[in-house]
């Protein structure tokens, strides 16, 4: 991971009306992003993560403050960044295969190069025997996982990803955050993850954002200081889950050791 900030977030604030009635959604957000680094940003429903990705990723925009990605400011979503949305987005006209080569279409492939790509990273999420059926006859993971592959098949510099593995079991949700692992180590994309899921956090992240509500704001920044792949039982793993719960009041006792921001 290198040193240097490939995302840089200065004073946030976004508000938005609804019927005559201003609501603060995000308040004074404040932090870097480096390159190669995963940040998880966790909290509750309605607190502000996915406005906080989108305005990251350009799709939205803030009313003060700014975010500037290698070092030019985001004003649109542009062709280095990937954002995998929280509703999945796939396109319900287009096979599974012709969703995941979708985001294939504005790189230099051959159609064959293309086709490769996107079956590589459909095996990668177990669909290579749907490849010709369309979104509604999937089921909702199954759609899911296409929409990672799809986001994942661009090979991007930043992968945003709104709760990518929220409709997922356990066993799909747990292969899929090692296949995440790995790719980040292979091509050190640098992420930013949505996630309700404490755990899923403290699994990927290098840093957990913990947002508050209303206004949201970073609550605290919890840097995980333990080596990936991690271990889900393990006491360290533990004490951040303690610790992070604790942060949202979820837990009686205090942490055994100071907070390590
Ligand atoms: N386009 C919009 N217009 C008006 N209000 C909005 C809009 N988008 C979001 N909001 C409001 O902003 C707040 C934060 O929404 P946001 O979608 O960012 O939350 P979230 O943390 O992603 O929640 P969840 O975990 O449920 O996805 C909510 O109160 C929501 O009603
Ligand atoms: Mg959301």
């Amino acid at each position: 991971m290198s040193d240097t900030p490939l995302i840089q977030i200065n004073n946030l604030d976004k508000s938005y009306t609804n019927n005559n009635k201003t609501v603060q959604v995000l308040n004074n957000i404040n932090f870097d992003i480096k390159k190669g680094e995963t940040i998880a940003i966790l909290g509750q429903s309605g607190c502000g993560k996915s406005t906080l990705l989108n305005i990251i990723g350009g799709f939205i925009t803030a009313n003060y403050g700014n975010v500037y990605f290698d070092g030019e400011e985001v004003i649109r979503p542009g062709r280095k960044s990937v954002m995998l949305f929280q509703n999945y987005g796939l396109l319900p006209w287009r096979s599974v295969m012709k969703n995941v080569e979708l985001g294939l279409e504005g790189i230099n492939l051959t159609s064959k190069q293309r086709r490769e790509r996107a079956l590589r990273y459909l095996n990668m999420v177990g669909l290579e025997d749907k490849t010709d059926l369309f979104p509604r006859q999937l089921s909702g993971g199954m759609q899911q996982r296409v929409a990672i592959a799809r986001a994942l098949a661009i090979e991007p510099k930043l992968l945003l990803m709104d709760e990518p593995f929220g409709a997922l079991d356990t066993f799909n949700r747990y292969n899929l955050q090692d296949e995440l692992l790995k790719i980040q180590e292979k091509a050190e994309t640098t992420i930013v993850l949505v996630t309700h899921d404490i755990d899923e956090a403290i699994y990927l992240s290098d840093r957990v954002m913990v947002m508050s509500k209303e206004p949201g704001e970073i609550q605290r920044a919890v840097k995980i200081e333990i080596g990936k792949p991690r271990d889900r039982s393990g006491d360290d793993f533990q004490y951040y889950r303690k610790l992070i719960l604790n942060e949202f009041h979820l837990s009686g006792t205090k942490p055994p050791i100071e907070y390590n921001i």
